[in-house]
This record gives C-alpha cells, sequence and structure tokens, in this order.
C-alpha cells in the first residue's frame, strides 16, 4: 500500500479529518485577566490558524484546574465561563472546515510560573505565593527545573485529578470541541509521573513503567468511559534525552497501553521534565513517532517539520499526520501553501478569498 499525501483525509474515531497537516497546541499566555477565558486574542488567533486550511487545529495547553495553570495567563476549561468563551472560537473552526480540539493539561510541578514569550520564556520560574503564585503538587517533592518545590500527591488526592480531567472532557463537548488532547508530556504534571526522573513514589503510581503510568492510563480510561464517542490524542515525551529516564522503547510501551486504555491517536514530542541536549534539527523528533507507529498506534509527528516534501516523507515511514508549530505561526496559510507546492487542488480557503485563489 502506498503512504498517504499529507493532503489526503483521515478519520480518527469516526471523526473526518481534511488533512494530515495538524497545528501543534501552541500556549499563547494571552489571559490578562488571569481568570483562565479565552479573549479576543484566541479568536482571532485560532480563527486565522482555521481559516489557513488544516485539518486538525489543537489549541494550546488548558488547564483542568487553576493550580494546573503554568502561568496565570493560561487558558482553563475548569468553569462554565470558560467553556462558554471557547464556544464561538469552535464553532468558527467548524465555519473553516477544520476539525478542532483542546489540549487539557495540569502543569504538576511547572505550575504558577512567570510568563514569558521569548526563545526561552521567563526565567524568572515561580511566582512567589505573596506576588500571585501558589503551592504546586507532583509525583514526588522534589524540586524540578529551579522551581518552587513541589508536594507530592497523596494517593488519595490522584481520583480527583482524574476527575478534572473528565470534567474538562466533559466542557470541552459541550463547547463542541471535536477531540481532547490529554497533555502527556513536555515536564508536566502526567509527565512528571510517567518519568523515573521525577516519579519516586512508593504506591501503585510508581515504580515500574506500568506503575508510573498508571495516572495517565487511568485519565485516558475515565474519559472514554464518560464520552465513548469523543476521539482521545495522547501527547508524549517520548524520550527525556537522558540517561535513567523515559526512553522511546518505554514511551512506544506507554502509547500501546494509551489505545488499549481507548486512546485513539498519539502524538510525539520528547523532553521537558530536566535540562538535557536536545538534538535540535528538521524532524529531530520523528524516529521517536515511527517507533510508536511500529506499535500499530496511529501517531503523529511534530518538531521541526517545515516543507510539504519533508512532511509527505514523514508519512512514507509509517506516521499518519504531521503536526506543525511555528512555521503556522510564521504563515497561518501553511496548510494551503504547502497543498499548492505538492500541485494538489483543494478548497481549504475561505470562500471570501476565493479570488485570491
Ligand atoms: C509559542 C509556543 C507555545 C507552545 N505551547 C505548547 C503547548 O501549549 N502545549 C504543547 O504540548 N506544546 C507546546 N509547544 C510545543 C509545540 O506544540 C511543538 O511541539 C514545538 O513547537 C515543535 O514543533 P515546531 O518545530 O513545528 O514548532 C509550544 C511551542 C511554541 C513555539
Amino acid at each position: 500500500m502506498s503512504a498517504p499525501s499529507i493532503t489526503d483525509p483521515i478519520e480518527v474515531r469516526g471523526l473526518r479529518v481534511r488533512n494530515r497537516i495538524w497545528i501543534a497546541p501552541m500556549c499563547q499566555y494571552s489571559v490578562m485577566a488571569y481568570d483562565g477565558v479565552p479573549t479576543a486574542w484566541h479568536r482571532v488567533h485560532y480563527g486565522a490558524l482555521a481559516s489557513g486550511g488544516t485539518g486538525m487545529l489543537v489549541v494550546e495547553a488548558t488547564a483542568i484546574a487553576p493550580e494546573g495553570r503554568i502561568t496565570r495567563q493560561d487558558t482553563g476549561l475548569w468553569n462554565d465561563e470558560q467553556r462558554d468563551a471557547w464556544r464561538p472560537i469552535v464553532d468558527f473552526a467548524h465555519q473553516a472546515g477544520a476539525a478542532i480540539g483542546v489540549q487539557l493539561s495540569h502543569a504538576g510541578a511547572k505550575a504558577g510560573t512567570f510568563a514569558g514569550f521569548g526563545r526561552d520564556g521567563d526565567r524568572r520560574g515561580s511566582v512567589p505565593i505573596d506576588e500571585g503564585g501558589w503551592p504546586t503538587v507532583s509525583a514526588s517533592d522534589e524540586a524540578i527545573l529551579g522551581l518552587a518545590a513541589p508536594r507530592a500527591l497523596a494517593t488519595s488526592e490522584l481520583d480527583g485529578i482524574v476527575a478534572a480531567f473528565v470534567a474538562a472532557a466533559q466542557r470541552a463537548v459541550e463547547a463542541g470541541f471535536d477531540v481532547v488532547e490529554v497533555h502527556g508530556a513536555h515536564g508536566y504534571l502526567l509527565h512528571q509521573f510517567l518519568s523515573p526522573l521525577t516519579n519516586r513514589r512508593v504506591d501503585g503510581y510508581g515504580g515500574d513503567l506500568a506503575g508510573r503510568s498508571r495516572l495517565l492510563l487511568d485519565v485516558v480510561r475515565a474519559i472514554r468511559a464518560e464520552l465513548p464517542a469523543l476521539p482521545v490524542l495522547v501527547r508524549l515525551s517520548a524520550t527525556d534525552w537522558t540517561d535513567g529516564g523515559l526512553d522511546e522503547q518505554q514511551a512506544a510501551q506507554v502509547a500501546a497501553w494509551a489505545l488499549e486504555a481507548g486512546a485513539d491517536f498519539v502524538d510525539a514530542s520528547s523532553g521537558g521534565v530536566v535540562l538535557a541536549e536536545i538534538p535540535v534539527g528538521p524532524g529531530y523528533q520523528v524516529h521517536l513517532a515511527e517507533r510508536i507507529a511500529a506499535e500499530g498506534v496511529p501517531v503523529s509527528a511534530v518538531g521541526l517539520i517545515e516543507t510539504a516534501e519533508q512532511a509527505n516523507a514523514v508519512l512514507r515511514g509509517g506516521v499518519a499526520a504531521v503536526r506543525v508549530g511555528r512555521a503556522a505561526l510564521r504563515d497561518p496559510n501553511l496548510p494551503i501553501r504547502w497543498a499548492g507546492e505538492l500541485g494538489v487542488d483543494v478548497d481549504w480557503h475561505p470562500q471570501q478569498y476565493r479570488r485570491a485563489y
């Protein structure tokens, strides 16, 4: 069978997605009222991306609880006001022909930091409690990345974390989102459980890979039980790029378990729990997605995939879709442009712009 093209449609749990050029979640840190409610910026930003031809746009890491925000300027889905503010963004994406998802997130020990927009973010780290920060939680009580030390979550608190993910997923469905993505990557709470570098627990949520995966899999299973028809993506950091950390073999196993638990798709990112030497370059994470694809798990690749030819080559390696981040910030119309470069005639542009094509 020949490999699909990035311009080919794909189905995810009954959801038809018009192509395989997807927008990766990207924090905007633009909720200046600190209430988690998306703003005019989110409407314009996501509107532009949805109009640019993507098959699936997944909006930024959106907190399932106030204390799960990376910064005070994060979006949330822990209350109905937030849900209602997402609705016009979702409706607009649908009018533009894009599927739209939300990345559900709890930052754990990486919560409560200063928001920064530069390449390295803001280096001031944790916001002091008396300046509006809050105590953080994690798998263990060791500080990471120079941030304030978290409190290890008690076993009895973990059902509450799972329930908060499910409640946010429920609100996502009420807002009209087609997909939810469980954020299991980049050193945030679920990754803090997955990684042996940050999980020193001695209860059933630590120890071997099965124990460390348990919270993530509980979240996936609980969302699946509550929302049987909802397509669920899981984003993993498929390596910690550090000896003794999570590696690509373990990540492929977790991806297979996530599929069994009811996920439909995995995205292979990397890093975030410790500082590591990451060999950043074109397609530097593609091999991680290929390793997961080898388990028979539908998977997307991400990370410096910046040309149409390169993206199509990625699909030839067994990966089902590509996700783009920064290149789509530079040009929200990148999917339409890539189709043109491949000589594929598409109708993904808004009809209002027809005279331009
Ligand atoms: C501004 C910005 C914000 C990001 N925020 C998130 C996020 O909210 N959740 C997430 O999983 N990844 C986030 N990422 C990582 C991207 O989703 C993506 O994996 C990364 O940028 C690599 O892809 P690229 O080379 O195509 O940009 C962010 C990246 C950027 C540039």
